[in-house]
């Protein structure tokens, strides 16, 4: 699976998100070690904290049908009004920590703005210095 087709999973993820409350839909797609892809999506809440993020998604429906290793994320995001994500869009703090869980500092997260424009980062260099309870 390449960079390109993950995103393009995670586009096709992104169509799914529920959001009606900021109007912004975020998608992901997760690939697994085994080769296994899992989508996700953002699904907001009108009590507001309730709501998961696309990454935590995915991540949540890997870890729950038993996938511990992890490769890769792709993930899009932008105006729930337009098809086109105009920007980057960076995994959010909490999401950053989820992946700390289960992926080692070489884990590659994929911002795309579409499947031919994209910029990949490490863990590492997302979330340095992070706790993690095994590492103190
Ligand atoms: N969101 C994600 O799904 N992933 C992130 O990493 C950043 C934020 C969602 C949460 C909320 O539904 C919407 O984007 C606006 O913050």
């Amino acid at each position: 699976m390449n960079n390109s087709e993950l995103v393009k999973l995670a586009l096709e993820a992104r169509k799914l998100a529920y959001s009606p409350y900021s109007g912004f839909s975020v998608g992901a797609a997760l690939l697994c070690t085994d080769g296994m892809v899992y989508k996700g999506c953002n699904i907001e809440n009108s009590a507001f904290s309730p709501t998961n993020c696309a990454e935590r998604t995915a991540f949540f429906k890997a870890v729950s049908e038993g996938k511990r290793d992890f490769v890769k994320i792709a993930v899009v995001g932008g105006e729930s009004d337009s098809e086109i994500t105009q920007n980057y869009c960076p995994p959010c703090g909490m999401c950053r920590q989820v992946m700390k869980e289960f992926c080692s500092a070489d884990f590659e997260i994929i911002m795309a703005k579409n499947e031919n424009d994209y910029r990949i980062k490490t863990l590492a260099e997302l979330l340095p210095e992070s706790f993690d309870k095994r590492e103190v």
